[in-house]
């Protein structure tokens, strides 16, 4: 449980629409918005903030519409931290994911909260944006397929768009190992296939930002877990 009660609220609120899609689905809601550092930075550091049309490639069971959602929700009911920025209240929001169980989840769960697309990140349609959100996507599809999605964001991006993402630093040791073991290890749980990863390290994944035109930072964003990844925060300057 987290130690800022605003979190541990927000961790609760986010988690609770999953009991409609299962108790699967609410577990793991909760083990992962307890456990993942990334959702509650987004908010502290108002990464988002401002944002009024989000789209999330690879969004997984929609934790991240779940979590701006609670948010919002709790700025109206004026329970918001008087020390962070404000949250985004995103007139849209669509997640895309290729597996149609997490997508059947998302959608049992937030309904009309959010759009969410059955299809691959590689080739569905972006529409336009002002953020992008990628968190531990991108190292699923080939080194080309990582350049063309990159481009498309860019595209889809408005003049002053956010795009975030997520990645394991390839270059960080034993962290970027331990991260990338799970990944095979949860595929061949449920795919019963061994799996092809594609990471690159920190410093080149800048570089790919920076030559579409990115003002980059990065953000540690594995405290309290064994693993190496960073949150990259690409802004339009
Ligand atoms: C580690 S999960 C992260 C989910 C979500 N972004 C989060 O942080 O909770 C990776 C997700 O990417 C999805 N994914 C992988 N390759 C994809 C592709 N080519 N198109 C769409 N989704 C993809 C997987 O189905 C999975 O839900």
């Amino acid at each position: 449980m987290s130690a800022d009660p605003a979190v541990a609220a927000l961790i609760e609120a986010a988690s609770a629409p999953y009991r409609r899609a299962g108790r699967f689905a609410w577990h793991f809601a909760r083990g992962k918005l307890r456990g993942d550092p990334a959702f509650a930075a987004i908010l502290r550091e108002g990464l988002l903030t401002g944002s009024t049309c989000v789209l999330d490639l690879g969004c997984g069971q929609g934790l991240l519409a779940a979590w701006l959602q609670a948010a919002a929700v709790a700025r109206r009911a004026g329970s918001w931290p008087r020390d962070w920025p404000p949250p985004p209240d995103p007139a849209r929001l669509t997640g895309v994911d290729v597996n149609a169980s997490e997508v059947a989840r998302a959608r049992a769960a937030l309904g009309a909260a959010g759009q969410f697309v059955h299809g691959d990140i590689r080739h569905v349609d972006y529409g336009p944006a002002d953020a992008i959100v990628i968190l531990d996507v991108l190292h699923f599809i080939d080194y080309a397929a990582q350049e063309a999605v990159l481009r498309r964001a860019r595209a889809a991006l408005g003049a002053h768009g956010v795009l975030l993402m997520r990645v394991a630093d390839a270059e960080a040791g034993l962290g970027f190992l331990l991260s990338t073991l799970v990944d095979r290890l949860v595929a061949l749980a449920r795919r019963r296939r061994l799996l092809k990863l594609f990471c690159r390290p920190v410093r080149e994944w800048r570089a790919l930002l920076t030559q579409l035109g990115f003002e980059t930072r990065s953000l540690p964003m594995s405290a309290g877990t064994p693993f190496a990844n960073v949150l990259l925060v690409g802004r339009l300057p």
